[in-house]
């Protein structure tokens, strides 16, 4: 075993040298790439040295396409936000689109499409096939998002800035939503996004895997929980245009940092419903009907209703409860809670499961709110001791 070790991080290191000059070389794609504002302190400033052994072999292997590294000091994640299929598939649909041949070459194209009427087209359509991931529910939502990105690459040309956006959104809205996310006042639990350069963005690293965690002490779940919930209010309240519908909560899309601070890591599956002036409050109930699935929603029912407590009822269900579906912890979030239990722990504990039945009619607004001022009693006290 001592041997092999130096000679795989000697051939990981090799391999990941070569592997990450190909990585950047998709610049070629450009207009039809996520941006360019970030390949100057790309080129300059990205190292490997500090990553462990097993982050290198991780890179090396590049199973889904992110990769470990340092901006300086800072460490990052950088994604092609898709398989290389994926991007290929993009590459080709764009060439058809333009009557050219297959693997043709995107940076030469004379495109004169009107982009901010195919990117309206992409987020409202109701082909599932097209895009199913993101959805901004109408014309005025779409309108209101572009207006919003505003000043998202503003460094290109309006037609090469809408070109971007329409690329990032045919293959992933996540750098979009954390760009929005990122000039809020108060900080969002969303990583930090630096920039791209071609088909790669960079955004902060924000730790380990709620899956990787299940070890934790009780009390310190109980912090990331409180967390995880509060989270689940803000991308419903927190923002004075859009609701934030996360459509594809899971454990290994919640990153936790070495302060125990939580983060929501994969932006990709969201629907923004666009605040209407002038609406009457409807406030939808999320509930259970495909048998089929743990978890199931309804977009047009999101869209239909003012606010809706879909991002409560998942956090619930998903994360919490004690029976929350693998890829969750055995026993949810708080499993194994103390045996001297006092009456706030059975609280908290018996009023997840009213959040998280589909059943019970209660209002998860309210309950959620009993949960967080109970969980945040408990953090407290145990600060204190
Ligand atoms: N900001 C981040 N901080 C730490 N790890 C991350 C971050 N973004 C992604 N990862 C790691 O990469 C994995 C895949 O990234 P993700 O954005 O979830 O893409 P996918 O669509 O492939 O699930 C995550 O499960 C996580 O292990
Ligand atoms: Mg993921």
């Amino acid at each position: 075993m001592k041997k092999v070790m130096p000679l795989l991080f000697i051939i990981s290191s090799i391999y990941l040298y070569f592997h990450m000059s190909q990585v950047i070389v998709n610049l070629q794609d450009c207009p039809y790439c996520y941006g360019k504002d970030f390949c100057n302190k790309l080129e300059n400033e990205i190292n490997y040295k500090q990553l462990s052994i097993i982050e290198r072999l991780y890179n090396s292997i590049n199973a889904k396409n992110v990769f470990y590294a340092y901006i300086g000091d800072q460490k990052v994640v950088l994604k092609k936000l898709a398989h290389n299929y994926e991007l290929n598939d993009l590459n080709n649909f764009i060439c058809k689109k333009n009557n050219l041949s297959y693997n043709c070459k995107l940076n030469i194209i004379k495109d004169t499409h009107d982009y901010y009427k195919e990117i309206v087209e992409l987020i409202t359509t109701e082909d599932i096939d097209v895009v199913k991931n993101f959805k901004v529910c109408s014309k005025y939502g779409a309108d209101l998002f572009l207006s919003t990105l505003a000043d998202f690459n503003q460094n290109l040309k309006e037609n090469e800035r809408l070109i971007s956006i329409w690329t990032t959104l045919q293959i992933n809205v996540e750098p979009l939503i954390l760009h929005i996310l990122n000039k809020k006042k108060i900080k969002w639990p969303v990583p930090k996004y630096y920039g791209a350069c071609g088909k790669l963005i960079i955004e902060s690293y924000n730790g380990l895997m709620l899956t990787e965690l299940a070890d934790l002490d009780w009390s310190q779940r109980t912090y990331l929980a409180l967390q995880i919930l509060e989270s689940a209010l803000i991308f419903t309240e927190g923002d004075e245009n859009f609701r934030y519908y996360l459509t594809d909560v899971s454990p290994d899309n919640i990153a936790v940092d070495s302060a125990l601070k939580i983060t929501f890591i994969d932006l990709e599956n969201v629907i923004m419903v666009p605040k209407l002036p002038n609406k009457s409050l409807t406030v939808h109930r999320s509930d259970h009907w495909d048998e089929d699935s743990d978890f199931s929603f309804s977009e047009k029912q999101l869209c239909e209703n003012s606010v809706s407590d879909h991002n409560i009822y998942a956090v619930c269900k998903l994360i919490l409860s004690a029976n929350a579906p693998y890829p969750m912890m055995a026993g949810g979030l708080l499993h194994h809670p103390p045996t001297d239990q006092s009456s706030k722990h059975n609280s908290i504990l018996a009023n997840i499961e009213l959040c998280a039945n589909p059943n019970q009619n209660v209002d998860r607004f309210l309950i959620s709110r009993k949960i967080i001022s109970d969980l945040e009693a408990l953090h407290k006290s145990i600060q204190l001791d």
